[in-house]
């Protein structure tokens, strides 16, 4: 079997290592790929995964089975659609099931509309309109752009005067674009990332993972991508974990199915867990970064079946119904735990071009995943704002995290950036 994982960071590069841990020993191919990832795929440098011809015809040119799209830009582009009417398998949704992701307010109409807990919100279509709205409002208040924004186009608004500021640089800056804005009720509590497989009928949970956004620790400092991960969840158990699914991910895939966009591939929802019960923040079409770090080296199942059978309407199903444990997919009980190395100036700019020495020596304590990084006469040189994630892998929460710690400490590279709280938290609750 041939597969093509389309993307270049982290989370592709665990989503290639697990791919290569199948059975069926498939043949790997990577567009762009890293150079963390050249050394258990094929990658195709050239090939731009948003440039969606590029793409079909990568995969046709490679006599390749299945398409594994790691990032959203291409989901949103209709790379899953294009390769579809090529006759190629592609895991991940269609553009139109990829607008939860893609829309902000098409995702908070859909639970909406199906009655998902979530914070109460407004849609404001101009600038009068915001006005008007935070006039009444009561602070903190949180604003979204509707489209995609890598993170950046969530403000959240103490005061009134900041809520007018943010209404000014969606509306008269137009910093991310003319877009639609989701003025949304500020929630409170702790964050959780609960990523599910769809077949387009039923999703199956992932192992619930713990992300880490701000760069600094104690969560303090601007928002990143994402400093470190960990899995399990203490406090989510398995009963939990199946509650959650059947209220925050089944409710969409029946949604989109009814409307005739079948939801294939992954829904992540991001959820906040407040005292008054867990609400959905947002919801992601695709693998969590770097959650996915931390949550795919713990899997038991064969990574290559599950990605194949999601391709298929109730291919999930039929999987979990030939499985005699009545479940589709198996997590070891061992913990794992991924700190995120960034280079200088992240997350306001980031630096490329610095030496990364201790690759080897990291490689003993931890799973080496490479970010942004480039290859340079046989050297690694940092290539972006997150450059390596270090997986631990233990017994225990402790265990974990001292191997992904070892393996962070013995990098070594001009401006690194770390956090040195991941899975502090996760320690002290199983103490
Ligand atoms: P989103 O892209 O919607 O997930 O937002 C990015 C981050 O902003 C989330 O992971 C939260 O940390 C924060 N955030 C988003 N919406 C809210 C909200 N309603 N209340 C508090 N924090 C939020
Ligand atoms: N870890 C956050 C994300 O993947 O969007």
């Amino acid at each position: 079997m041939r597969i093509l994982v389309l993307g270049g960071g982290g989370r592709e590069h665990a989503i290639v290592k697990a791919l290569a841990r199948s059975p069926r020993r498939p043949e790997l191919f990577c567009a762009p790929g890293n150079p963390g990832i050249a050394l258990e795929a094929a990658c195709l440098p050239e090939t731009d995964p948003t440039d969606v011809p590029a793409v079909v015809r990568a995969a046709a040119d490679h006599a390749i089975d299945l398409v594994v799209v790691g990032p959203e830009a291409p989901l949103v582009a209709g790379v899953v659609d294009a390769l579809e009417a090529a006759g190629i398998p592609a895991f991940g949704p269609t553009r139109d099931a990829a607008r939860l992701e893609g829309s902000k307010t098409f995702a908070k109409q859909a639970m909406d509309e199906v009655g998902i807990p979530t914070g109460s919100f407004a849609v404001l279509r101009d600038r009068d309109e915001a006005l008007r709205e935070i006039a009444s409002a009561s602070f903190p208040v949180v604003l979204k752009a509707d489209g995609l924004a890598a993170g950046k186009g969530v403000l959240i608004c103490p005061t009134e005067a900041e809520a007018r500021e943010a209404v000014e640089v969606f509306f008269t800056e137009r910093r991310f674009g003319e877009t639609e804005v989701v003025l949304e009720e500020f929630l409170e509590g702790e964050e959780l990332s609960l990523l599910a497989l769809c077949d387009g009928e039923v999703a199956i949970p992932l192992a619930p993972a713990q992300d880490y956004k701000r760069i600094g620790d104690g969560d303090t400092g601007p928002n990143t991508g994402g400093m470190g991960s960990y899995s399990p969840v203490p406090t989510v158990g398995d009963a939990d974990l199946a509650e959650l699914s059947a209220t925050v991910h089944q409710p969409i895939v029946d949604l989109m199915a009814r409307r005739g966009h079948p939801f294939h591939g992954v829904l992540y929802a991001g959820l906040m867990m407040t005292a008054s019960g867990p609400k959905v923040l947002e919801y992601n079409t695709r693998f969590g970064d770097p959650e996915t770090q931390a949550v795919l080296p713990r899997l038991r199942s064969d990574l290559v079946d599950l990605l194949s059978a999601a391709c298929r309407p109730g291919g999930l199903a039929a999987l979990r119904e030939a499985d005699p444990a009545g479940r589709a997919v198996e997590f070891s009980p061992e913990w794992a735990v991924t700190v995120v190395l960034a280079s200088a100036g992240y997350p306001a700019s980031s630096s490329k071009g610095d030496l990364i020495e201790g690759l080897r020596d990291a490689a003993d304590s931890a799973e080496v995943v490479h970010a942004g990084t480039a290859e340079r006469d046989g050297e690694i040189y940092t290539a972006g704002g997150r450059v390596l994630n270090l997986t631990g892998l233990g017994p225990d929460a402790a265990a974990a995290r001292q191997r992904a710690y070892d393996a962070a400490e013995a990098i070594r590279f001009d401006g690194k950036q770390m956090r040195s709280d991941i899975a502090e938290r996760a320690v002290r609750r199983s103490e």
